[in-house]
């Protein structure tokens, strides 16, 4: 059964670990990532974009399928089926569909209209057992073709936003999406300590999880971050792998065009870059 966020995320805060959101795009994403969280004994959560969402034909079929792979994948680890970056309408429509957490990204809003849309979310959210992140300070990078401008979220707008009873807080600290350039300038430490000091006990958010250097990864841990959210990378990982099948000539062997043969070592490159993820961010055993 799918569970909300709260409680796996309010443990890793305590226990100083973060779980990590694997976006999905398809049957083979979220086999991968169940699968994985199941072999490591991790709490995990599957991140849908509303592109993605689009993608998998609609909300109703991404809950029928994870449920069902819940079920006869036989895990037993807690789950989460969030909405990342959820628009209001999104938000809406994952909560009807069976989601158990959702993401609303009110970054781009005036600071009124976010936190008055968040509160009304909120109060849906409390009364299904739902868990919701909030956003301040817009994340960097083009998601879903969003372009963010990479913003240090103001800590004092992080409170008032943290005090709307949200779940978990992402809070722009210098992160973007996708590949960071060369010249990224990292991330402020100093917005993440400001920020802690104002919300307190709040799981932090940390967007943007691929190609951050380990060292940084792990002091954001130190300063409260307990979610990390991984997508592009397992893309990478992937299609890494399936260049090398098909560039070996591997799919005009035998039934190598089989899609169940194409698509296994995308599969298997996607359970090794979980495996690492949650071996980084100290989720291993946590379930
Ligand atoms: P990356 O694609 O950079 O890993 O970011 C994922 C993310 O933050 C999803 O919300």
């Amino acid at each position: 059964m799918l569970v909300s966020a709260e409680e796996m995320l309010t443990k890793a805060k305590e226990g100083k670990y973060a779980v990590g959101q694997f976006n999905i795009n398809n049957l083979e994403w979220t086999k991968a990532i169940l699968l994985t969280a199941q072999e490591l004994n991790s709490p995990v959560i599957l991140g849908v974009s509303e592109g993605a969402g689009k993608y998998m034909c609609g909300y109703k079929t991404v809950v029928g399928m994870v449920n069902g792979m819940l079920e006869e994948l036989n895990i037993t680890v807690p789950v989460a089926l969030h909405l990342d970056h959820g628009s209001y309408e999104g938000a809406k429509a994952c909560i009807e569909a069976g989601f158990s957490s959702i993401m609303f990204d009110g970054s781009h809003y005036p600071i009124e209209e976010n936190v008055a849309k968040t509160k009304e979310l909120v109060a849906i959210c409390k009364e299904k057992g739902m868990s919701i992140e909030a956003e301040v300070g817009s994340i960097g990078g083009e998601e879903d073709g969003v372009v963010g401008a990479g913003e240090c979220a103001d800590p004092e707008e992080c409170k008032m936003v943290a005090d709307l009873g949200v779940t978990m807080l992402a809070a722009g600290i210098g992160n973007i999406h996708g590949k960071y350039p060369e010249n990224w300038a990292g991330l402020s430490f100093e917005t993440l300590d400001a920020v802690q000091q104002k919300t307190g006990t709040m799981p932090l958010v940390l967007h943007g999880g691929t190609g951050i250097p380990e060292d940084m990864i792990k002091k954001a841990i130190s300063l409260g971050v307990s979610k990390i959210n991984v997508n592009t990378e397992c893309q990478l990982s992937f299609q890494e792998a399936t260049r090398k099948y098909i560039e070996a000539g591997k799919d005009l062997e035998g039934k190598g065009f089989d899609p169940r043969k194409l698509l296994a070592p995308g599969f298997e490159a996607i359970k090794e870059t979980v495996k690492e993820k949650m071996e980084l961010f100290g989720s291993v055993g946590k379930a």
